[in-house]
Formats: C-alpha cells, structure tokens, sequence
C-alpha cells in the first residue's frame, strides 16, 4: 500500500516556519510522507499570518482557493493553522465550509489525536486551547536545511505593542527549558547543522528560571562543531550591555544585531507602547559600534502609525540617517483589529503612507549599497550554503555563503566548501549582495 500524503503551505515569520516543520514531524511519524503536489495531497495544511492586512489577505485568499480541490476530491484533509486559526478559531468553518481542521498556535501537540479522528471520518475539528508548552510533540521536526536550523526558544509574547496582533495569537510568553534547546541542538548538530537561529518574538526577555539568555547563549556557544549561533528577535528595550558583553566575548554568536527601532519619534513610540526612547536606543547602537565595530545592524520600521505627523516622519528619516543600518524591513501601518491601537483614528492617508514608504525605502537602498560597496576589498568569513541561484560568466559554479553580519556572498566556489567557514575577499557590491573570490 502506498503512503498517504501531505504537504504544508507555509506564511509568516520563523515561528510559522519552526511550527510547519514540526507539523510535518508529526504527520511523518503518523506515516504521511512528503509531496510537492497540491493536487495529490492527501493532507493539505495552510499555515497562516496575519501580522499585517497583505498577509491576512493572502492566507483568506488561498483558503478560498482550496475549495475547488474539495470537490476533486471530498476525501482530502484541509485544514487551516497559525495565527489566522488562533483568531478565528470555528468562525473559519462558516466561511469556508470545505475546511476540516483548524489548529491554533498552541495546539500541534492535539494534532496525532486530530488526524486519528479525521481518519476516523470525523470532522469538521477545531483545537484552538492554550496549551502550556506547544513543542512538546512526541514527533522529530522535518527540516528544510540541515545546515541553518531553526530552534525555538520561546513562545508567545508578553509586549502588547499597540499595533501588534502577535500576542493575542501566540498566547503569554513561555520560555522552554535550556536543558531541552540544548539537547535538540546537540542533536541537530549531529546531522550536519553548522548554523542555528534561536527564534523567539522578544529572545531578550528569555527565562527558564535558571538560565536567562546570555548564560544559554554561552550554554551553546560551548557545543562542539556547531559554527555559528544567531537569534531573532531581540527588543531594544531589553537589549542591554551584557547581551552585547555575550556577542562579543562567544565566538560563535554573530555580530549582527536585528533591533526593530520601529520609529524615530519618542511620542510614536511612546503611543506604540514599546518601551524605550530613541536616546536609549541610540545609545544601544553607540554601545554596539564601540565594542563591535564590524557588526551589522538591521531593522524593522513602521510609517504611518496613527497620528504620526510629517515631523515625526522626519525623526524617523533622521534616525536612519544617523544609525545606517545595513538593512530595514519597512512597512506602513495597518489597522489590526483588537489591538489598542485600532480604537485610534487611522488618520494617515494611503498614499501619504505609501509616499512616506517609498521615501524611506529608497534611503535605505542608498544606505544598504553604500555599507556594502564599503566592503569591496575586505576579507570576510563566509558559512558556505550551497549552489547560488545563477552560474557565473564562466560557467563556473556559483556558491552563496553568509557573513557573520548575515550579509549573502555569491563567490565561485568548490562543493567541499558547502557547511564550512570560508576566507573570501569581496569583489563587488548591490544593496542587497556581496561577490567576492576565495581569498588569496
Ligand atoms: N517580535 C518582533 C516581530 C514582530 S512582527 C518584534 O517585536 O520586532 C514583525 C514586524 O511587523 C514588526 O517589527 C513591525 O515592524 C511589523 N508590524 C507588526 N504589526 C504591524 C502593523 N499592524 N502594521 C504594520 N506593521 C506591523
Ligand atoms: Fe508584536 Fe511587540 Fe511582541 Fe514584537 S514585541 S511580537 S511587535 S507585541
Ligand atoms: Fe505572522 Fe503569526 Fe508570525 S501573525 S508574524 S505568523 S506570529
């Protein structure tokens, strides 16, 4: 008899990617097995974000696309998952009748149960509860790269931005004990993971009430042949000295900082609720660019928020200035409702949103170019990934490496130098690429 099959389309941030690689876990252990194919999926799950109103309609889109593969055929599984699951919950059911699962964020454990009893013939389910700790699964996450992986610290968050719909989807933030991250790195690293990414909406504010985050820092800092350790994301508030203390002194943290600023104007901030001024966080920077000269610095940023003036626009812009990130994730702001901030006026128009986007976008292309044109000439340490997606000039095979500062490298490279640290010297610059050569 042949396996069924599933596939899992994936939105959102690193935690939708961590959670879809273990739902696959959980499928794999239950005898599902993997396939590109939507339309010969016995098991299609949609992971979705709704973090912002693009990525809401994109994950409300593709559900309603999968009604015409209901009726190919009734017996195939659909089910719906993340952060649209967690608020939604049953209501989801009325909109699209074809669905047969909707799990929420903190329900993957429920899921061998779910599938049994859809196999049983029974459905439409719903598990949408709180769930203490959401990775225990008795189930070995299915990984996209062995090489960069993806290890949650943390779960949920306890910030209450006003803007941000993540804490009402993730649910109280719930740090998992160092023991348990420890063992499963250990283990990955065993099957050819050279560099992980500790993922947590706030990594600053772990606590498992031993080990705060720069002793688990230096806890995996000490694991052999792993190479490099990053982490995503910290918060300026929380972000201090002894975290930059623990970056410089562990050699396998990288020196890059994402520090999301999200606005340059204290009063914005200060209605985002975030927590710190733009004196503290110039003064994280400062504190960053005089231990780690050579660290990268990156960003997320908002414009538009409600209220936000042209002059506190421009604080924004001047703060951009001032720091020069080497790269920015920008957006305007968007209505999510039940946030705190959706009881306020969203009183800037669309396109003055958009003309303070593009503004700020190009900006920080300029930025982003001139930092990496400034490295043309230098020598940098890439991790080696793999085949670049394009061949060079010669024919000659392309490999794409990362620095330490998270910056891709595109060089011409050998196969042996795949999951190895490797000397280059950069050739050329865009705003967003690197080309260098092996090192004389
Ligand atoms: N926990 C992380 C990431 C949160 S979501 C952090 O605190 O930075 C990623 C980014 O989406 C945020 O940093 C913010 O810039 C953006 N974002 C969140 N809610 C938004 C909204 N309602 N409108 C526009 N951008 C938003
Ligand atoms: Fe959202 Fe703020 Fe939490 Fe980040 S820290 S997830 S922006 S509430
Ligand atoms: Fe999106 Fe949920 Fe992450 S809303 S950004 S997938 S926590």
């Amino acid at each position: 008899m042949t396996r069924p099959t599933y596939k899992i389309i994936s939105y959102g941030c690193q935690m939708n990617a961590y959670d879809s690689e273990l739902m696959a876990g959980v499928l794999e252990a239950k005898g599902y097995s993997l396939t590109d194919s939507e339309k010969d999926s016995d098991v299609l799950l949609v992971n979705t974000c709704i973090v912002r109103g693009s990525a809401e309609e994109r994950a409300l889109g593709r559900l309603a696309k999968l009604k015409a593969l209901k009726q190919e055929r009734p017996d195939r599984i659909l089910g719906v998952c993340g952060c649209l699951a967690q608020r939604d919950a049953e209501a989801l059911f009325d909109r699209f009748p074809h669905l047969d699962l909707v799990l929420g964020t903190r329900a993957i454990p429920s899921l061998p149960e779910l599938l049994d009893r859809l196999g049983a013939g029974e459905r439409p389910l719903a598990s949408v509860e709180e769930c203490e700790h959401p990775y225990q699964v008795n189930a070995v996450p299915v990984r996209k790269s062995s090489l960069r992986t993806l290890v949650p610290i943390m779960s949920g968050c306890n910030n209450w931005c006003s803007y941000c719909i993540v804490p009402q989807v993730r649910g109280r933030e719930v740090s998992r004990p160092a023991g348990t991250i420890l063992d499963e790195i250990r283990a990955l690293v065993q099957v050819g993971t050279r560099d992980v990414t500790l993922v947590g909406q706030n990594v600053n504010s772990y606590h498992d009430g031993r080990t705060d985050f720069a002793n688990l820092l230096g806890k995996i800092n000490d694991i052999n042949d792993l190479l490099r350790i990053r982490y995503i994301t910290s918060h300026p508030r929380d972000a201090n000295a002894r975290h930059v203390d623990a970056v410089s002194s562990l050699s396998k943290v990288c020196d890059h900082f994402h520090l999301p600023v999200q606005s340059g104007s204290n009063r914005v901030l200060d209605r985002m609720n975030r927590g710190y001024t733009r004196e503290h966080y110039m003064e994280l920077v400062e504190g960053i660019r005089d231990r780690l000269p050579e660290a990268t610095i990156t960003t997320d940023i908002i414009v538009g928020f409600p209220g936000e003036t042209q002059a506190e626009y421009e604080e924004t812009i001047d703060l951009v200035e001032n720091v020069r990130f080497d790269s920015a994730f920008t957006f305007f702001y968007n209505v999510r409702v039940g946030t705190r901030a959706a009881d306020w006026p969203d009183d800037v128009p669309l396109e003055e949103k958009k003309t303070r986007l593009s503004r700020l976008i190009e900006l920080q292309e300029r930025i982003s170019l001139e930092k990496n044109q400034g490295m043309i000439g230098r020598q940098v340490e890439v991790l080696s990934e793999g085949p670049a997606r394009r061949k060079d000039r010669h024919g000659g095979s392309q490999l794409v490496g990362r620095t330490t500062g998270d910056k891709c490298v595109v060089y011409t490279g050998k196969p042996e130098d795949v999951g190895r640290l490797v000397p280059l010297s950069i050739t050329d610059a865009a705003a967003h690429t690197l080309f260098g050569k092996a090192a004389e």
